[in-house]
C-alpha cells in the first residue's frame, strides 16, 4: 500500500474475531483506526465496551476512542452468542479489567464526529449488527458525504449461519441493515461465504500463543478459543487447532483489495416474519427474469458482494502484520 493510510472506523461487538480484527486493525501501517463504536451482539453492549477497551490496551492502542451505541436492535430484544464467544463474550481469557473508560458520547455522536471531521473521506467496517449504522444514517445523513466505502461483515449468499439462510449479524438486526444498504455510498459486502474460509492453521496459532509480546499472544489465544460443546476444529500432531480470522478478514481486505473477488450484485434484506427472516438475497442472475418483465421487482441497491477470497494471502498478511509490529514494539 502507498500513499497515506486509510482512515477507518470499526463499529463492532466484541467478539472474539471482532478483537482480531481490532488487533490488525491496529497494527497495520496502511489503516488508521480513528474511532471503535460498539454495538449489542455477540453480548451485551456493556461488556462489548470493556472487552473493546482491554483488546485496544493490550495492542498498545490504548487512546483510541471508543464509544457505546445501540443496546438492542430496533425491533427485536438482543439475542447474544454467548455459546460462540464464551461467558464474557471474547473467549473467557480471564484478561484484565480495562483501565480507560469509553468517551462520554454515544456511537452515533463519535460516528458523526470521526466521520465529518476527517481530512479524507473514512472507510468504515462494521463487523456487528448494523443498528448504531442505521441510527448514524438516519440521524445523520450527510455523513455518507465523507465515507469512501463501507465494509461489512455480514450476510451470505449461500448458507447462514444464524438460521439456515440467515447470518448472525444480519438476523440480529435485518431492519438495520436494510437501513444500511439504502446508504447510497460504495459498499462491500464481506458475508459468510468468504468469511468462513480464512483459517490461520494450528502452526501459526502455537507461534502466536508462545508470543512474549501481548498483542500477537492475544491474537494467538483468540484464534485458539473454541467452545467444546459445539465446535470440533481439526488439529495437527500436538493437539493444536487452527482458528479463523472471522470479522478481521474483512479489514485485511480493507488494507489489501486484491485478495477479494467481488461482483456487483443487487442485494436485498428479507425482512419477513419465518424461516428466512435476515437472509441477504443476492441476485446473480445474468439477466432479467419473469418478475421484472412482468413489473413485479423492484430495484435494489448494487453492492460489491465478495464471492472468493485468497486465503493464504490473508493469512500472511494477518500474521506478519501482528507479529512484525509485535517485533517492531520488542526492539
Ligand atoms: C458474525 O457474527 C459474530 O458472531 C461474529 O463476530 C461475526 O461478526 C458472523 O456471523
Ligand atoms: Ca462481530
Amino acid at each position: 500500500m502507498t500513499g497515506q493510510p486509510v482512515p477507518v472506523v470499526i463499529d463492532c461487538d466484541t467478539g472474539v474475531d471482532d478483537a482480531l480484527a481490532l488487533l490488525f486493525a491496529v497494527r497495520h501501517p496502511g489503516l488508521d483506526l480513528r474511532a471503535v463504536t460498539c454495538v449489542a451482539g455477540n453480548t451485551d453492549v456493556d461488556q462489548v465496551v470493556r472487552n473493546t477497551l482491554t483488546v485496544l490496551e493490550q495492542a498498545g492502542a490504548g487512546d483510541v476512542p471508543v464509544a457505546r451505541g445501540a443496546r438492542r436492535p430496533l425491533i427485536e430484544p438482543a439475542r447474544g452468542a454467548h455459546h460462540v464467544h464464551g461467558r464474557d463474550g471474547m473467549g473467557d481469557l480471564g484478561l484484565p479489567a480495562p483501565r480507560r473508560r469509553p468517551v462520554d458520547v454515544d456511537a452515533v455522536a463519535l460516528l458523526r464526529r470521526e466521520i465529518l471531521v476527517s481530512d479524507r473521506p473514512v472507510t468504515l467496517v462494521p463487523t456487528a449488527p448494523l443498528t448504531n449504522i442505521a441510527l448514524l444514517l438516519r440521524t445523520h445523513p450527510e455523513v455518507t458525504g465523507n465515507i469512501e466505502r463501507i465494509v461489512f461483515m455480514g450476510g451470505a449468499v449461500a448458507a447462514g449461519n444464524a438460521t439456515a439462510v440467515a447470518e448472525f449479524n444480519v438476523w440480529h438486526d435485518p431492519e438495520a441493515a436494510a437501513i444500511l444498504l439504502t446508504a447510497e455510498v460504495p459498499m462491500t459486502m464481506y458475508g459468510l461465504d468468504v468469511f468462513e474460509r480464512v483459517v490461520v492453521p494450528a502452526a501459526d496459532v502455537r507461534r502466536l500463543r508462545e508470543s512474549a509480546e501481548p498483542g500477537a499472544r492475544l491474537a494467538g489465544r483468540l484464534l485458539s478459543h473454541r467452545d467444546p460443546a459445539t465446535y470440533q476444529a481439526p488439529s495437527d500432531a500436538l493437539g493444536d487447532v487452527c482458528g479463523g480470522l472471522g470479522d478481521a478478514g474483512a479489514v485485511c481486505s480493507v488494507a489489501d483489495p486484491a485478495g477479494l473477488a467481488t461482483q456487483r450484485l443487487p442485494v436485498e434484506v428479507n425482512l419477513a416474519p419465518g424461516p428466512a427472516r435476515g437472509q441477504t438475497v443476492v441476485d446473480r442472475r445474468p439477466r432479467p427474469g419473469e418478475a421484472e418483465l412482468h413489473g413485479e421487482m423492484r430495484e435494489q441497491p448494487l453492492v460489491d458482494v465478495a464471492l472468493d477470497v485468497d486465503v493464504e494471502r490473508y493469512v500472511k498478511l494477518y500474521l506478519t502484520t501482528v507479529e512484525n509490529e509485535a517485533r517492531a514494539g520488542a526492539s
